[in-house]
């Protein structure tokens, strides 16, 4: 069974080719993130034209490299959410287009549940590819931590899940990436700030983790403190524009600051892994999003866990068509979710 998955909630343009929901035959992303970065974020309109410039070539790309054709295709699997709507409509459309046109079952698919089931791909002939050993097991905790979204995730088989916590405000991801911008850092800023935390002193500044009640998260609170230290030590107040703060810190300033902040958000996230794997005992642990190539909470999660977790190659982490091809695989062998490729709507604000 081979499915086709396209992605295009924000600002990659992937598609991804896999096999019997484990092999990975192709995974062809185009970035627009450049044409980003000098605007400090995703701009939606120019997300939604890369898009449109993007989504023929990058489809052609993935059928070559997987080395197959539209007759090998069994079903397509589209993300219709949650995501920028301009950019959701440009992929849901082709996908509903290219069903019509090759008579091809069509799945829309969760973003974020696409992103936990990347860590169901266990397999690849490509070069390059760091692929898990084994399967993951139920019941499996999933530990989502990317620019958009900060969730925890317990499974007990494939379809049947358990949304333990959510963020209540800005993702992980996102606070990386507004402290980067603080910091001076650029954008996205995540690696940035991992980078030059190597060199910071990550207890020098004691920043406060939210007390949030149950398994959800808080992150807006500790990217204020991060804000009110830097201005403190350039002896300013609170009225001081962020926007200004970069010139005047010190680098080592700027090393501490990214150091302390890395450890209270990694620390946020890792403690209430911790409380759900003590309550939910799952057989496995998977963790998907942008925010997994981090290598502070790689190493805080085996401090906590006391045991390795087997990290997705990084090309899987981030945004892909894989993992929506492999929930598609999913949703296809168990004869869920089909939809009419005349009725299939986008859903920006869709949850799990
Ligand atoms: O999953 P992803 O590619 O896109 C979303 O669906 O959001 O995640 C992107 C996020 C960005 O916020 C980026 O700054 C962050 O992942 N990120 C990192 C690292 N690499 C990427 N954050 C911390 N440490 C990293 N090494
Ligand atoms: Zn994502």
């Amino acid at each position: 069974m081979i499915v086709l998955g396209i992605e295009t909630s924000c600002d990659e343009t992937a598609v991804g080719i896999v096999e019997d929901g484990n092999r990975l035959l192709s995974n062809s992303v185009a970035s627009s993130m450049d044409l980003h970065a000098k605007y400090g974020g995703v701009v939606p309109e120019i997300a939604s034209r890369s898009h449109i410039e993007a989504i023929i070539p990058t489809i052609k790309s993935s059928l070559e490299i997987a080395k197959i054709s539209w007759k090998d295709i069994d079903a397509i699997a589209v993300t219709y959410g949650a995501g920028l709507s301009g950019s959701l409509l440009i992929g849901v459309m082709t996908a509903k287009t290219l069903a019509k046109t090759f008579n091809k079952p069509l799945y829309g698919v969760n973003h974020v549940m696409g992103h936990i089931y990347a860590n169901f791909l266990t397999k690849t002939n490509l070069d390059n590819y760091q692929m898990p050993r084994e399967n993951p097991t139920f019941p499996m905790l999933a530990i989502i931590v990317s620019g958009g979204h900060t969730q925890l995730v317990v499974f007990n088989s494939f379809f049947d899940y358990q949304v333990l916590g959510i963020t209540l405000d800005d993702a992980i991801g996102e606070a990386f990436d507004k402290v980067a911008k603080m910091l001076g850092l650029g954008y996205p800023g995540g690696v940035a700030i991992s980078d030059l935390a190597l060199n910071g002193n990550d207890k020098l500044y004691n920043l406060p983790i939210a007390k949030v009640n149950g398994f959800n998260f808080s992150f807006s609170g500790l990217k204020t403190a991060v804000l009110r230290q830097a201005q403190a030590l350039i002896g300013e107040d609170y009225t001081f524009p962020s926007i200004k703060l970069s010139e005047r810190l010190k680098m080592s300033q700027k090393a501490d600051l990214a150091a302390s902040f890395q450890y209270v958000a990694v620390r946020t996230v890792v403690d209430k892994v911790k409380k759900a794997y003590l309550e939910y005992h799952p057989k496995s642990v998977v963790i998907a999003g942008g925010v997994a190539a981090n290598q502070e909470l790689r190493k805080q999660l085996q401090e906590v866990l006391g045991f390795e977790i087997e990290f997705l190659d990084i090309k899987l982490c981030t945004d892909n068509g894989a993992m929506i091809a492999t929930l598609g695989s999913y949703m296809h062998k168990e004869g869920r979710g089909q939809v009419n490729p005349d009725l299939l709507q986008i859903e920006p604000n869709l949850k799990m």
